[in-house]
């Protein structure tokens, strides 16, 4: 599966600060045995968001993963760039990454981390911090092979 991960952060695009989320993903993603396709780093911004996502699908990224802009800071826009081209969303992934992680810290709450489907990919919105992305995304595991191979409508028996 190819994969492409975006990082979310107006201070890590300017370099303000080393984007850590980027490369704990790109980690994460190898162990499962993944081939990560593409990787960015873009501000938050909604178009640049939502152009980067299109960009990657259209790359043949069935996975696309992105870290951070999902809590209720007032540049926060991640799930609103998502949700603008999005053809359908999936909430039970939101619904798990936060009951999970609620167990974890109660901060989890903030998070309005999603999935949906844009074009042909599956796009995973998780939180910022490189632990909570990576904890986020074991938690949803499970389901990502079928919701992609649905996202690439490959035939599937259900
Ligand atoms: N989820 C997990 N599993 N671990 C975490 O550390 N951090 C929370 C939350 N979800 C966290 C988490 C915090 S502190 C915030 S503010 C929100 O994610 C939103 O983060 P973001 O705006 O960087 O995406």
């Amino acid at each position: 599966m190819l994969v492409g991960i975006i990082t979310i952060s107006d201070r890590a695009s300017e370099g303000v600060y080393e984007d850590l989320g980027g490369p704990a993903l790109r980690k994460a993603s190898e162990g499962y045995g993944w081939t990560v396709h593409a990787e960015a780093i873009v501000p938050d911004d909604l178009e640049r968001i939502q152009d980067t996502i299109r960009s990657f699908s259209s790359q043949g990224c069935g996975l696309i993963l992105t870290t951070g802009g999902t809590g209720i800071a007032e540049r926060d826009v991640t799930p609103e760039a998502i949700r603008g081209i999005m053809r359908v969303e999936i909430p039970g992934f939101g619904e798990v990454m936060r009951m999970k992680s609620l167990e974890l810290t109660p901060n989890a709450i903030l998070s309005r981390s999603l999935a949906a489907v844009v074009d042909r990919s599956l796009v995973i919105a998780l939180p910022g911090k490189p632990q909570g992305a990576v904890e986020c995304l074991s938690f949803v595991l499970g389901a990502i092979p079928h919701s992609v191979k649905l996202a690439q409508r490959v035939p599937t028996s259900c």
